[in-house]
């Protein structure tokens, strides 16, 4: 090639120089739309499970005349819940009365303290946890003992003359009321 020739083609090759990084850019963009476009879906699926775990369902009770007035009794209900891409299905256990109102109460059965079990002691007529001897009233409020907050109240209501409680467990140890 003589020196004549040589010099175009250098010089053809500078020329093209912003053509080329253009067109890289222009393929790097495409490229990072096409993986969005794939991010998106993906994500969603592999995230929509864990949101469904925290559908919560209503569960029958039984009817609501067999609560008695103002004396709490413990029930149990099965729920079912999705965890991931499983169906997992649970007890959960609560108190419940039907106040002088005819309004029906429900608590959940753990207690807000740290966890424990507590108990309806009807002699007293008040619920006693047995771990660090936190006392609370019918209505739930702390009487006594180191409970940050009321016991938890679970949300009800009465369908059909049946009693629906929505069961969930909420953080201990805390004086808010955190669903979990
Ligand atoms: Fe109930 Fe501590 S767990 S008082």
């Amino acid at each position: 090639m003589t020196d004549r020739a040589a010099d175009r083609v250098a010089k053809g090759s500078a020329a093209n120089l912003p053509r080329r990084r253009f067109f890289g850019r222009v393929i790097t963009v495409i490229a990072a739309v096409v993986a969005a476009a794939w991010a998106v879906p993906l994500g969603i699926y592999a995230v929509a499970p864990a949101l469904k775990r925290r559908i919560r369902e209503w569960a029958d009770a039984g009817a609501v005349t067999d609560l008695d007035v103002d004396r709490p009794r413990e029930l149990d209900v099965v729920v079912s819940r999705r965890d991931g891409w499983q169906e997992v299905r649970a007890v959960k256990s609560f108190w419940a009365y039907r106040a002088k109102n005819g309004e029906a109460v429900a608590f959940s059965a753990i207690c807000p303290h740290l966890g424990c079990a507590f108990q309806w002691r009807g002699d007293e007529g008040h619920f006693a946890c047995p771990c660090h001897l936190s006392v609370f009233s019918l209505s739930g409020e702390v009487v006594s003992g180191p409970s940050p907050r009321p016991l938890d109240r679970l949300d009800v209501r009465v369908e059909n003359g049946r009693l629906l409680v929505l069961p969930q467990d909420f953080k201990s140890g805390v004086r808010r009321k955190i669903p979990i």
